[in-house]
């Protein structure tokens, strides 16, 4: 449906929304300027980004991935969050909101949302894999690349979460517990096509919530969804909040 026709569908459903669920994917970024990680706006400085997000490329080929995340650090710290970004930090006035995102470039806290859940991780901590060392670091670019951990001498690495690795748990376990507690799930940007985040929106079905989709595009999500607003995080976004705030 059209953003527009957003307001009758929730009006018709008769229900009361007080507890809100969202889960956020690359696409709400990206008219911030910050590629998606499946679009053919993809190849980020040049370069597929899949063969950097993954653990043994950090071993393998520290420097080029260090130059890859550096690169990507400038681009996020270059960018500031649009209204999409912005009308999900409001919605915090009026609901219970949990906001669970899959992106690393820290928009949501910048455009105001408290408790951010990072599924994935962010870009601006980075930490030791081979001692317990983990700091924020918010500088870009880095002065030295890679950059070692002041403990162990080790390579140090971003605080994302690479394929196959395990997403934080206790992130995971918090966004699982919204979305079965919660009266209607948000779902902006995402592909779906990256478990567990991708399995989130079914639990939130399944516990009874009503599951909305934001995005432009058809999702493998889509089919399941309740209601479907094809638009974008800046066009449609902001009118489904303001729905839900009517
Ligand atoms: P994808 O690149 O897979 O999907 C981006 C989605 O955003 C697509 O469904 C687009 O249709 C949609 N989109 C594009 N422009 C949009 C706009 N202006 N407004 C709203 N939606 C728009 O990105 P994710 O689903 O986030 O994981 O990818 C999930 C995970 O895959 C990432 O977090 C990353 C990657 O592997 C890790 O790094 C671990």
């Amino acid at each position: 449906m059209h953003a527009d026709n957003f307001t009758n569908w929730l009006h018709n459903q008769r229900r009361s929304i007080h507890r809100i669920a969202v889960l956020t994917g690359a696409g709400i970024s990206a008219e911030s300027g910050i590629p998606t990680f499946r679009g053919e706006d993809r190849f980020w400085h040049g370069q597929e980004p899949a063969q950097f997000f993954t653990p043994e490329a950090l071993v393998t080929f520290p420097n080029e991935c260090w130059v890859f995340f550096d690169h990507l650090r400038v681009i996020s710290a270059g960018t500031v969050p649009n209204a999409g970004h912005q009308a999900l930090a409001t919605l915090q006035d009026t609901h219970q909101v949990t906001l669970a995102t899959q992106n690393i470039d820290g928009l949501h806290q910048r455009a105001g949302s408290s408790e951010v859940l990072e599924l994935h991780g962010t870009l601006w901590r980075v930490r030791c894999d081979n001692c317990d060392f983990s700091v924020e670091d918010n500088r870009t670019p880095l002065p030295e690349l890679p950059p070692l951990c002041p403990g162990c001498n080790g390579i140090l690495r971003p605080d994302v979460v690479m394929f196959t690795e395990a997403l934080p748990a206790d992130a995971l376990h918090r966004a699982w517990q919204a979305a079965e507690e919660c009266d209607l799930m948000l779902v902006i940007g995402t592909s779906g096509a990256v478990y567990p985040a991708g399995a989130i929106p079914d639990i939130a079905q399944s516990h009874g919530a009503l599951v909305v989709e934001v995005n432009p595009n058809r999702t493998a999500l889509s089919d399941e969804m309740d209601a479907v607003v094809r638009g974008t995080a800046v066009n449609a976004l902001p009118v489904v909040v303001q729905a839900l705030q009517a």
